[in-house]
């Protein structure tokens, strides 16, 4: 038979994504031992493309747990960003619109190797290259997760499991179908994404509506241009020659003052498709899923990753409090409190994504209605400031002192 080597913690946590790693670090903080399990390499984890926005609140957030070296070295910090419909630009100024906030481009990727090191500081355990990932018992007192390692059987016996392990996980697939209700939306195109070492030609983002489609122009550092583009759904990469994507980029991008991207050699590109989707409650026994695991959002709003900070700060607050006092109310209340945010950062991003693309068989009425829409956005104080107020993030619920982060100065946390 084979060797199964025992661990026993209080939280496993499984997926060293944003979510699971950012958990690890507010339970350490709060002395909460866990063990994360992530199936992929740490090179892998570290070198994914994704997310570049981070809200105002995840950056005080990693602020508060004093993860924020590279943050504050090298995030961009952007007070405003562009829309522009049929190439005339429009300036949406975030920070007179919101009371002096902003977002910060700083890579996930990024936030994620920030965060691996921190957790290797810390000494506790975080496996990469885990196999056969499985949760069991989290309908009991003591629910397991089992996996491979380096040809070994490992088994981590725990009181919760943090189910930090994206939307292609292991974590929601464990719970019965009858418990869980779905939401989903599924999009008729995707994203195009490239990252080009290009000079970034602008200091914002800029947000594009054009007749052919969509396009997003961002970037990543002052040498590194992000750019994205609207294509049908499970479009082959290949039919995507490096010309073609600078081609329709530039004919979608330029604007009438003269505006353009600039162009520079490709060194990744990706098709992603796009859905919002919501699986409910977020907690089933002893398992809580956060982030991805539980809810997609398209990300034209910017949200995911966000999302998968916010859910976290819940979590933690609530474990805090189980530890400390033996309270169970706010492990209850977690689903509650976390989808409250999720739902209207799912509005919010449902709402700039059908704003923003074009939609197949949309007829001249719906044409003529997204440019009116449009024409609204850019031209009213008052629908730009709802759009600020949503893009650099609504306030948290949770404050950080409940979930035992120094107090740092944070907008109309209620609880
Ligand atoms: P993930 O990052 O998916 O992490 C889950 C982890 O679990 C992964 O490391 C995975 O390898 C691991 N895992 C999976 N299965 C298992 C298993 N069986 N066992 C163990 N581990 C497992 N969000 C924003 O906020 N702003 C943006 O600007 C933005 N832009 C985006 C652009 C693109 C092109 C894409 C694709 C996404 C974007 N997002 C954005 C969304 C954001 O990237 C995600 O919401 C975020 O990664 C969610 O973090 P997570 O930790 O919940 O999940
Ligand atoms: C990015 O920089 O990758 C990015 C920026 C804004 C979005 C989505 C992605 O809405």
């Amino acid at each position: 038979m084979a060797v199964v080597t025992t661990h026993r913690t209080q939280v496993a946590i499984v997926g060293a994504g944003p979510a699971g790693l950012l958990l690890g670090h507010l339970l350490h903080l709060n002395g909460i031992d866990s063990v994360i399990v992530e199936n992929r390499a740490r090179d892998y984890v570290i070198d994914r493309v994704r997310a570049g926005v981070l809200e105002q609140g995840t950056v005080d957030l990693l602020n508060a747990i004093g993860v924020d070296a590279g943050l504050r070295r090298r995030g961009l910090r952007h007070e405003g960003f562009y829309v522009s419909v049929l190439g005339s630009r429009h300036r949406i100024d975030l920070s007179s619109l919101t009371g002096g906030k902003a977002i910060t481009v700083y890579g996930q990727n990024e936030v994620v190797r920030d965060l691996i090191d921190a957790r290797i500081e810390t000494a506790r355990p975080l496996y990469f290259n885990a196999e056969q990932v499985a949760v069991t018992a989290v309908d009991s007192p003591s629910p397991v997760v089992r996996f491979r390692h380096d040809g070994a059987e490992h088994a981590v016996h725990c009181d919760f499991v943090a189910g930090c392990d994206g939307f292609h996980g292991v974590c929601r697939p464990a719970i019965p179908d009858a418990a869980l209700t779905i939401y989903e939306r599924v999009y008729p195109f995707a994203w195009l994404g490239i990252l080009a070492e290009a000079e970034p030609s602008s200091d914002e983002l800029v947000y594009t509506y054009h007749e052919r489609g969509f396009a997003l122009f961002s970037m990543r550092s002052p040498t590194v241009t992000r750019l994205y583009l609207q294509v049908p759904p499970d479009e082959p990469i290949e039919r995507w020659p490096d010309e073609a994507i600078w081609a329709e980029m530039l004919e979608r991008m330029r604007a009438r003052d003269g505006w353009q991207p600039n162009v520079g050699r490709i060194i990744q590109k990706s098709v992603t498709p796009m859905r919002s989707f919501v699986a409910t409650p977020m907690r089933h026994g002893n398992l809580f899923l956060a982030g991805d695991a539980a809810h997609i959002v398209p990300p034209t709003g910017a949200k995911g990753l966000n999302l998968a900070a916010a859910d976290v700060l819940v979590l933690a607050r609530a474990m805090k409090a189980y530890y400390e006092r033996g309270d169970t109310g706010k492990l209850s209340e977690y689903s509650d409190v976390c989808l409250r945010r999720v739902w209207k950062a799912q509005r919010f991003s449902w709402w700039m994504t059908s704003t923003l693309h074009r939609f197949p068989g949309e007829n001249a009425f719906d044409y003529q209605r997204q440019v009116a829409d449009l024409d609204y956005l850019t031209s009213s104080r008052a629908a730009m400031t709802s759009l600020a107020e949503q893009y650099v993030g609504l306030p948290f619920e949770v404050s950080f002192e409940s979930a035992g982060l120094p107090a740092v100065e944070q907008e109309a946390a209620t609880h």
